[in-house]
């Protein structure tokens, strides 16, 4: 027998959710039409296969970059890295000239890649699923590297730093 579902307040999941921290990404691609960056900051980004090598992140059904990033089919994942908090501000606003006061190189397939990043994983897309509000975006990896310093990570609403521990 299937229980009815129960109601969860979207303020309740949020906060809820917020305890789970997350490493901040930014998802960025070219516009095919104008050739202008495009790009957004997802805190779902992971790895999902290692063989074949892919990896996943959820963006919202509603966001306006996603749909210029889709049609090149590749886009550079930056891992932001600690003191990055404006890179994250400003890609996560709603401005059209998100780029402006941020740097960045082209990757070899021609997505932007924000310079001074923890690491970057180029990605080209091959499956989108529902999810929701959201979309599930799967793509292959293809090329990834690492930068230096320390990770960026998000935290109950709040950016903040990695603490090393004993294991
Ligand atoms: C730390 C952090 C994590 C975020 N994670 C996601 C995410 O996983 N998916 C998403 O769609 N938006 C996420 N957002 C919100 C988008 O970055 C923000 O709405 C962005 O400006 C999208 O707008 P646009 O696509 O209309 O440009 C996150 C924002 C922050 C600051």
């Amino acid at each position: 027998m299937t229980m009815p579902s129960p109601t969860i307040e979207p303020r309740h999941f949020r906060d809820v959710m917020g305890h789970l921290p997350t490493g901040v990404v930014v998802v960025a691609g070219r516009r095919v039409d104008t050739g202008d960056p495009a790009g957004l900051v997802v805190g779902t980004f992971q790895s999902l296969s290692l063989d074949p090598p892919l990896v996943s992140f959820s963006v919202a059904t509603t966001s306006s970059s996603w749909p210029k990033i889709r049609p090149a089919e590749y886009f550079s994942a930056s891992v932001l890295a600690d003191g990055q908090n404006d890179v994250c501000r400003a890609m996560s606003s709603k401005r059209d000239d998100k780029f402006a006061a941020v740097d960045w190189n082209e990757s070899t397939d021609g997505a932007p890649q924000i310079s001074g990043s923890h690491a970057w994983i180029d990605c080209r897309t091959v499956r989108e699923l529902e999810g929701g509000d959201h979309l599930v975006v799967i793509a292959e990896v293809r090329r990834l590297e690492a930068g230096g310093g320390d990770p960026l990570l998000f935290h109950r609403g709040r950016l903040g730093g990695y603490r090393e521990l004993q294991f």
